[in-house]
């Protein structure tokens, strides 16, 4: 049944499967082909038939809930009858040419002139300081916020994103050569390099060019939509994977993270100094595990574990490297609760809000995502306009 049949002839419950969306492509099912039939009975049972993307689609259930919630309510509807059916490999093509609106493929859409996504890279010298923990809570305190945000996590050492927002076991839902990134429960949307490849231990292994085809998977496959952020988990260093980000997006901006040690502010710097070669801006620092509140005296008693002053030390050596102002954007103080809340797949800004942690972590956000970006030290005319 051509879907102009449909709205045609039940223009009420058409209305109302357009309310449903896709839970991963985020476009109402009416617009991607996915509704096939709709009839009424004398009875007023009426029958949808839903084609899911691909087979054993991971959120049928919710489809399912959606579509008969949505018909269910249409006035004068007694019942839904709900059958599922799935694409052939030609509707799965169309709905890949409605995906991709014209464009072809392979193209990076952030790196488009005239994007509107703010993309932001988190970078550190080293591994362990808190780099993805940062990037997943200030994923969430956007997601927040209203805004569409998106993940990728092309840390190759690490690759724990999916696991600290939740969605550790998902796997990518693939239309033809588009990857659906997975969608979490509130609404940030991800894609790790641990999901691209095809064995878990084989990733570590790979080098220069393989990392940058999976760069670049991750960044033109990988069906987005319409975010306002992405934001980016780097491996810690300064390797391959940065220069490649630095290659195809040189619009990227940079966040650091450091502890405030010595020794781990120094790598930190030389990240930053990565970043600005390949002429991205750097847009901050974030101390991570500043100091931990007294058990005793509370949190007017900071007991500084890993020592103190490398954030700043970071953001001054960078300011003066670059000629315009790095700064230092937070201090995040050590919290149980935003390592037990990694390890359950909730951040701490959504677990524990009141936490300090917390709270600092959301004013990183907010200021991040609530200031426009400034002109200093941007490409110009390489770099779309912003949205902020
Ligand atoms: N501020 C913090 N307080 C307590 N634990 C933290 C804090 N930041 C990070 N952690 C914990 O430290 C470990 C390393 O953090 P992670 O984000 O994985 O670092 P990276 O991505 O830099 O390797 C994780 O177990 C994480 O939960
Ligand atoms: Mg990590
Ligand atoms: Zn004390």
């Amino acid at each position: 049944m051509a879907t102009s049949t449909i709205a045609q002839d039940h223009p009420e419950i058409w209305a109302a499967l357009a309310t449903v969306q896709d839970p991963e492509i985020k476009r109402p099912i009416t617009d991607i082909g996915m509704v096939d039939a709709v009839s009424v009975g004398s009875d007023g049972v009426v029958a949808v038939r839903v084609l899911l993307t691909v087979a054993g689609c991971p959120l049928k259930d919710k489809i399912t809930r959606d579509v008969t919630a949505a018909v269910g309510g249409v006035d004068g509807v007694t019942g839904v009858d709900l059958s599922l059916g799935v694409m052939t490999d030609e509707q799965r093509s169309g709905l890949q040419e409605t995906l991709r609106g014209g464009k072809p493929a392979k193209e990076i859409p952030f790196a488009q002139p005239g994007s509107l996504t703010r993309v932001i890279a988190v970078a550190s010298g080293k591994g362990g300081v808190g780099k993805s923990s940062v990037t997943v809570n200030l994923a969430q305190a956007m997601a927040a916020t209203g805004l569409k945000v998106g993940v990728v996590d092309a840390d190759i050492y690490g690759h724990s994103v999916p696991a600290m927002l939740g969605v550790a076991d998902a796997r990518p839902t693939q239309v033809e050569e588009m990857i659906m990134p997975v969608p979490t429960a509130s609404g940030v949307s991800v894609i790790s390099i641990g999901q691209l490849k095809p064995r878990r231990d084989q990733v570590v292994a790979w080098r220069g060019p393989m990392l940058d085809r999976a760069l670049v998977q991750m960044l033109a496959d990988v069906y987005w939509g319409d975010l306002d952020v992405l934001l980016l988990d780097l491996p810690p260093g300064t390797g391959d994977v940065a220069i490649s980000l630095g290659q195809h997006l040189p619009s990227a901006e940079v966040l650091v993270v450091t502890t405030p040690q010595d020794a781990a502010s120094e790598v930190a710097e030389r990240a930053g100094t990565m970043a600005s070669m390949m002429h991205q801006r750097v847009v901050g620092v974030i101390e991570n595990m500043s100091y931990l509140a007294c058990p005793h005296c509370g949190p007017e008693h900071r007991i500084e574990v890993f020592g103190s002053g490398g954030g700043a030390q970071v953001a001054r050596t960078l300011s003066e490297r670059f000629g315009y102002d790095v700064p230092l954007l937070g201090q995040i103080p050590l919290e149980p609760s935003l390592r037990e809340g990694g390890d359950v797949g909730k951040p701490i800004v959504e677990s524990d809000p009141t936490a300090p942690a917390a709270v600092e972590l959301t004013k990183i956000a907010t200021g991040l995502v609530g200031r426009g970006r400034g002109l200093a030290g941007l490409q110009l005319g390489l770099t779309p306009a912003g949205k902020f």
